[in-house]
């Protein structure tokens, strides 16, 4: 691929950098998807009486955020702590992050005339999210891995106006009025592809495009309705991406073709990943569950996963989805010293 020529030369040399350009180094790199947030009580203690989006769109506290958990767990990256649909709010778009439930907006798109007036809203810039990004990245000695929502998430967000657990007014949509359908995606592409770019102009290392939701789908309904998209979205990266969804174990050849780096969830092996698609570098895949396991039983399961990865020609430890917020962070801590060879 062509853009790869367009890395910039200065950026991190880093563990995690080469690993997502597909070079082994001396250990795994590891962080965590939702390192940044509620495990911790020192977020907690700053999140207190801001709201999500509030907290997102203050540069110095959503780089403080994003620093939280590099400091205290000695991390190999730093992502940045924002989230899906901060950059519809930026573009004025009427969403909200309620607390234990997630995005919900203030209408949701059912007709052509919904359609049109979300399409007329743009980001154009963000100094808020540029200037959070650049704090990061001056104070960091780890890259910053900046990321967005796939269209599909957020176009499943968009549909229902709120969480949903199958998506059905999403996936009825895609076929009910494709014209639409087409309009709405390549909107959300854009979107989410802008915000990319505005986290890698202001020094992200490496970017993830998270499609949650993409494992509700049919390979066939993914490939004609969803790949175009998130491949358009990702055509704004001009760093090494990284691709994850949940449940996409159907989806992971497909989605690979549009990554440098494969996200893998908990449920499919690292091993078998790498005989289907070779060649690929993988990031994954620590059952979230076990972080509540007695050590033993957790080093066993990193050890087999670290074991499984080397099947690939590079591997990026992580969770196979978010921390969960009951999380003891000094399990990730002792995850972290293991894996450096520090325990
Ligand atoms: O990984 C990180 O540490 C970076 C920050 C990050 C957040 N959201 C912060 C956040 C990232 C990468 C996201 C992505 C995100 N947001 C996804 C894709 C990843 C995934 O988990 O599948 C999705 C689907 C969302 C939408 C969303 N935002 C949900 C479902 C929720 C949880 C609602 C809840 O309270 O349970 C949010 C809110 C959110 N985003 C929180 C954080 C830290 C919790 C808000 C809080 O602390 O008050």
């Amino acid at each position: 691929m062509e853009k790869r020529s367009t890395w910039p030369d200065n950026r991190d040399v880093s563990l995690l950098v080469d690993a997502a350009r597909g070079i082994r180094g001396e250990r795994v790199p590891v962080w965590f998807m939702r390192q940044a947030g509620r495990s911790l009580p020192e977020y907690r203690a700053l999140r207190e009486g801001t709201t999500m989006l509030e907290a997102c769109l203050r540069p110095e506290m959503a780089a403080e955020i994003t620093m939280q958990p590099v400091r205290r767990h000695g991390v190999d990256g730093a992502v940045f702590f924002s989230d899906i649909v901060t950059p519809l709010k930026v573009a004025g778009i009427d969403v909200d992050i309620k607390p234990g439930v997630g995005p919900v907006f203030g209408t949701s798109i059912s007709s052509k005339a919904d359609i049109d007036n979300l399409v007329s809203h743009r980001l154009e810039d963000s100094q808020e999210i540029r200037d959070a990004v650049k704090i990061c990245v001056e104070e960091l000695d780890v890259p910053v891995l900046g990321f967005g929502g796939a269209p599909f998430t957020l176009a499943a967000y968009l549909v229902e106006g709120k969480p949903s657990r199958d998506h059905l007014a999403a996936r009825a949509l895609m076929y009910s009025d494709p014209e639409s359908w087409d309009r709405l995606m390549t909107w959300a592409a854009d979107i989410t592809g802008r915000f990319l770019e505005i986290q890698i102009e202001a020094g992200a290392s490496v970017v993830q495009l998270f499609d949650s939701w993409a494992g509700s789908l049919s390979l066939k309904t993914y490939e004609e309705k969803v790949l175009p998209y998130s491949t358009r979205a990702l055509s704004y990266a001009t760093v090494p991406t990284i691709h994850f969804g949940t449940g996409t174990s159907t989806l992971l050849g497909q989605m690979a073709s549009i990554c440098d780096v494969l996200g893998v969830d908990y449920r499919v092996p690292l091993d078998s990943v790498a005989k289907r698609i070779p060649g690929k570098p993988l990031q994954g895949n620590i059952d979230p569950a076990l972080l509540a396991a007695p050590w033993s039983v957790l080093e066993k399961h990193i050890d087999e996963i670290i074991e499984a990865g080397k099947a690939a020609p590079a591997h990026i430890l992580n969770l196979g989805h978010g921390v969960p917020p009951t999380t003891d962070p000094e399990v990730l801590t002792k995850i972290v010293s293991y894996v450096k060879g520090e325990l």
